[in-house]
């Protein structure tokens, strides 16, 4: 899978794909980021990416040349399953989101700032338009790093154990159960009893249990879905 995010401060990206699982996923030829810098894209000598709003009122909105250049280009390369457009009144984020992106070959991600994108971007180019929740970011850098690690941990081959995945909170609508490791006891605090026990069909019971009372205690909504 290829993910290439377009963005005006490529600095903001690098580290989030540098380290832990996002650079193994890359390592091991799983999946490619590729963070391209709009400014190179830009036309004029200030390498201008923004200009005022029609019709006045304060923020700055990014124009459309430079994106469809930018755009242009990678279209020429390959095909694109979906142009993502990172935005505070998208669609939200949610497992399923991400579980549907996983299975994509290759998409953009488009990251907005300032008041956003000149609204043709939107018609002419973006397929998707997602959020990561309702409060507001600064850009949608940070949104497109949580987006692409939701996606690319769920490659095949991109955790090492691949059923983690799966028993991952949200993936049934349930909360994941409460993990221990060693020590068995520290300061008095004791790791259940059913834990320790070995027998595998009562900790998986356990497990579910737990999952479900989680669920009904922080999260009911996710019940009644
Ligand atoms: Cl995708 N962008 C911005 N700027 N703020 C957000 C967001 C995105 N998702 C939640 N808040």
């Amino acid at each position: 899978m290829r993910i290439d995010i377009i963005t005006c401060l490529p600095k903001l990206l690098e580290s989030p794909f540098s380290h832990s699982i996002l650079q193994r996923a890359q390592d091991k030829g799983l999946a490619e980021v590729v963070v391209h810098d709009l400014r190179q894209w830009a036309t004029n000598k200030q390498k201008q990416l923004d200009d005022y709003a029609y019709g006045g009122g304060a923020g700055m909105v990014m124009m459309i040349e430079p994106i469809d250049r930018c755009i242009s280009e990678l279209k020429k390369d390959r095909e694109y399953d979906e142009v993502i457009y990172m935005t505070p009144d998208g669609e939200r984020l949610e497992q399923g989101i991400a579980n549907q992106l996983s299975l994509k070959k290759n998409i953009i991600i488009l990251c907005g700032h300032y008041k956003g994108v000149d609204e043709r971007v939107r018609e002419a180019f973006v397929t998707r338009e997602i959020s990561i929740g309702d409060y507001v970011l600064s850009g949608g850098e940070l949104a497109a790093a949580v987006l692409s690690d939701a996606i690319i941990r769920l490659i095949p081959g991109v955790l090492s154990d691949e059923t983690s995945a799966l028993t991952d909170s949200f993936q049934d609508n349930l909360l994941a159960p409460p993990v221990y490791t060693r020590p068995a006891e520290y300061k008095g605090m004791k790791v259940p009893e059913v834990l320790l026990s070995g027998h595998q069909q009562k900790i998986e019971d356990w497990r579910a249990q737990k999952s479900i009372e989680r669920t009904k205690d922080r999260r009911p909504d996710l019940l009644e879905e």
